[in-house]
């Protein structure tokens, strides 16, 4: 083997040690107010996400803290301050849909206390 033969293989050599895993500098978090709202924080081999950075606005009334618990299981409240104002009935049917449907664990005391809230906020 001629030396730039040997040379070329040990160049080779470190720059696939130096681009091996174990070498790569850990990714660092960027300062909480550097960080662009709703991105994905990668901290060493943790990965972070805000499933729902948007925590709309509710007045506060009896009902609130059954209907934030209990309605923001698996959606955003979102899907809830985006509707229209509804009539009691309309509010009623979609509670019961969520606890029919999709199985929203929400006992029939409960229920009543979420729907006369939503009637309270955005009823019509
Ligand atoms: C067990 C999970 C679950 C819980 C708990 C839950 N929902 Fe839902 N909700 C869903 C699913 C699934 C959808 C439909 C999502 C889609 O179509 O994208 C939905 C959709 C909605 C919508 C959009 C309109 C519609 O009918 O699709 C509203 C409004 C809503 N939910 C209100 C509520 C309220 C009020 C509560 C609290 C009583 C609640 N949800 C609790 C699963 C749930």
């Amino acid at each position: 083997m001629n030396k730039k033969v040997v040379l070329a293989i040990l160049v080779m050599a470190a720059a696939v040690s130096a681009s091996a895993p174990g070498c790569m500098p850990e990714p660092t978090l960027a300062p909480a107010e550097k960080q662009p709202e709703h991105t994905f924080a990668v901290n060493g081999s943790v990965r972070e996400m805000n499933i729902y950075p948007e925590m709309p606005e509710f007045p506060e009334r009896e009902g609130k803290s059954d209907f934030v618990t209990y309605c923001g299981i698996c959606h955003t409240l979102k899907y809830i301050s985006n509707q229209p104002d509804f009539p009691a009935k309309v509010w009623e049917a979609e509670v019961t849909k969520m606890v029919v449907k999709y199985h929203a664990p929400v006992d029939s005391a409960h229920a009543k206390k979420i729907v006369d809230y939503l009637v309270a906020i955005k009823g019509k």
